[in-house]
């Protein structure tokens, strides 16, 4: 008897060790803010392989289906996956663009070498009207990104001319010339990037000067799309940098700032994509983590110029980045996708959405075969990685109303580090509220209760993406080893849910009466 309820003990202690319990109130009935749906755009900089034999492989190419030379497997999966808007051309690309040498007949087109990233030649064949055509074939927003740290004034407002107005001036003339009539009203602009590193290494004081100057050039030419100016924000915890700006920057001029901030291990050794200890895994997460942090302290100091909120804070650049993968290319920084980037983009996308006050809009970085990718090809083969199923998970909060929720979450430890294990966030739609739940723990995983205060529902239904080893990734030969499977396992009882999150796993609910 006595060994029975020892064993019986021993069972519940090991339970209790493996199972940790996390808690969530939802006051479903306070759902006010917007997420608005710009929180899940894409960059896509002349880097590497992502704009040429990722997107685009030529008008000529028979090999590989494509419209006007953009690849329509890349074409599909951009639809799938409702891209609101797509950043280009950079990034560091962005200050060396010339655009005028991107746009005309293709065989015209002057060459140029890519400085920052491996110093190829580039023959501008993918411009301007190849960009805009695909936003449009994929309904995403352009974002442009100016050229300020090498180029002029007048070659920005040019370029605004020439994409935004009707007719009868000389850029609008050009553009007819070129084969498109109607303006494309591109309303995102980006004044710069990085302006304190590769966008010319200014000081915060002279970027704002300058930043005031191109402003005032570029204007509104198509009156159904007011600009929406961004300017070139601040690296992770730079606050001095995004105080100068609101300080110094008239804010009818200024729609939003942008910050930068990469899940990095280090800037010296950036440890492999795939094969990483729990120790860079750890770290990982706690690089993902800080985001939090960065759009506390960045929105406190937004806070204390705009109390109102009227100015975005705009992460454009953020995701995961690794070595390169061994045989590539340096300059081109193509990585593998894993789980672990999966649980960079559930973590982020939560605390995104759980911002969404101030931050209306994000680019991760970047679309196809750089960085922490949505998708890779080689040649004629295309996959999607872990990241582009959460993403793709997470679209039901595009413009839905953010629920205000409230978590207890035990620690994921390593080594007596702590970080909170399960982030979440909830939204509601017309279909419901959609709720995702992101366990980064690496070893446990965690009974949630979810509390729906405020409305009665009846129905549950889910996705998940987990997978048997936290480094698991589709290959080419293995497209499908990571791959979205519906869930099942959410109970809901008396307005109360309980579901077991996986080590390492993204689950999203939807709940409806
Ligand atoms: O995304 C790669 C590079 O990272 C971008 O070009 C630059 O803006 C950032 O430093």
């Amino acid at each position: 008897m006595k060994r029975t309820i020892l064993s019986l003990i021993m069972v519940c202690a090991a339970l209790v060790n493996t199972l940790a319990q996390t808690k969530i109130t939802l006051n479903t009935d306070l759902a006010k803010t917007q997420i608005s749906k710009h929180i899940y755009g894409h960059f896509a900089e002349h880097l590497g392989r992502c704009i040429y034999g990722g997107i685009y492989v030529g008008e000529g190419n028979t090999r590989i289906p494509n419209t006007a030379g953009v690849r329509n497997d890349i074409i599909q999966a951009l639809k799938d996956l409702k891209v609101p808007n797509l950043r280009w051309p950079g990034g560091c690309f962005a200050d060396t663009y010339q655009w005028k040498d991107g746009i005309g007949p293709k065989a015209n087109r002057p060459k140029m070498v890519n400085v920052w990233w491996g110093g190829v030649t580039e023959d501008n064949s993918f411009g301007t009207h190849d960009f805009l055509d695909l936003c449009e074939r994929i309904g995403a927003e352009p974002y442009l990104a100016g050229n300020v740290g090498s180029g002029t004034v007048k070659d920005l407002t040019d370029w605004v001319t020439y994409v935004n107005h009707p007719g009868g001036s000389p850029m609008s003339e050009l553009r007819k010339q070129n084969g498109r009539e109607k303006p494309w009203s591109v309303k995102m602009w980006g004044v710069g990037n990085e302006a304190w590193g590769c966008g010319g290494n200014m000081t915060a004081d002279y970027y704002a000067n300058i930043y005031r100057q191109y402003a005032t050039f570029m204007t509104d030419w198509d009156n159904s799309s007011k600009l929406y100016r961004i300017a070139s924000g601040a690296s992770d915890g730079d606050y001095a940098w995004t105080e100068t700006l609101m300080k110094n920057i008239p804010h009818k001029m200024l729609a939003a700032v942008a910050l930068h901030h990469y899940s990095v291990l280090s800037w010296t050794d950036k440890g492999p994509s795939v094969d990483f200890t729990e120790a860079q895994y750890f770290k990982t997460m706690d690089e993902a983590w800080q985001m939090e942090e960065f759009i506390k302290g960045h929105s406190t100091i937004m806070d204390k110029y705009d109390p109102q909120k009227n100015i975005a804070l705009i992460v454009d650049e953020w995701g995961g980045w690794y070595n390169v993968e061994p045989g590539t290319n340096p300059g081109f920084l193509y990585q593998q996708n894993t789980m672990r980037d999966a649980m960079i983009a559930g973590l982020t996308l939560n605390i995104f959405n759980n911002h969404a006050d101030r931050v209306r809009g994000a680019n991760l970085a970047q679309i196809v075969n750089v960085l922490q990718s949505v998708i890779l090809t080689n040649e004629e083969k295309m996959i999607l990685t872990p990241t582009y199923h959460v993403m793709k998970m997470y679209n039901v909060h595009q413009d839905a109303r953010l629920i205000p929720i409230s978590i207890e979450s035990p620690a994921y430890e390593y080594q007596g580090k702590k970080l909170t294990a399960v982030s979440a966030s909830a939204s509601r739609n017309e279909n419901g509220v959609n709720i995702s739940l992101t366990n980064i723990d690496y070893t446990k995983a965690h009974e949630v209760t979810i509390s729906l205060r405020g409305e009665e529902f009846s129905k549950v239904s889910g996705q998940i993406l987990s997978s048997a080893k936290i480094s698991d990734h589709n290959t080419f030969e293995q497209p499908q080893k990571v791959s979205v499977k519906d869930f099942s396992g959410a109970r809901l009882e008396k307005g109360v849910l309980k579901l077991t999150v996986p080590a390492y796993s993204v689950i999203v609910l939807n709940v409806r009466k």
